[in-house]
């Protein structure tokens, strides 16, 4: 998990939060093994700003991941982070209720839940395939 974390933080620079200069990465790692990297990217029209847990799920998809087994993020002024109640039913929905989710400590230290400790009674129940 700290290599996921380590990634997540070589994308902080890259994070778009000119609006509350409060900047976050994520990265998450898929069911082939492979990384894909998020930054929060906000808007001047506040509410259409993206998570950088959402955006890193969204890079996944796109290139054809099917299920999140570990997430990472971090953020430049809060350690660790804790991913919003949104970015929780969205990380949820691709990851099972045991997948690690990650974030660092101020002593650089892991803080380590599940994605099933986040978010506890998810709403799943249009989700195909195997009851999770
Ligand atoms: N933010 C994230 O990217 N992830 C979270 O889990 C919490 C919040 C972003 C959204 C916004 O750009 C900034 O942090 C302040 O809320």
């Amino acid at each position: 998990m700290a290599d996921l974390v380590e990634r997540a933080r070589a994308v902080l620079p890259n994070a778009h939060a000119p609006y509350s200069d409060f900047r976050v990465a994520a990265a998450v790692l898929d069911d082939e093994g492979r990384v894909h990297l998020g930054v929060n990217v906000e808007n001047a029209s506040y509410g259409l700003t993206n998570c950088a847990e959402r955006v890193a799920i969204g890079v996944a998809i796109a290139a054809g991941a099917k299920r999140i087994r570990a997430v990472a993020v971090t953020a430049a002024k809060l350690h660790p982070i804790a991913p919003c109640g949104a970015c929780r039913q969205v990380i949820r929905e691709f990851a099972d209720a045991d997948a690690p989710v990650a974030s660092d400590a101020l002593d650089g230290s892991l803080v380590v839940t599940t994605a099933g400790e986040l978010l506890p009674g998810a709403f799943l129940s249009l989700v195909q395939g195997e009851q999770r």
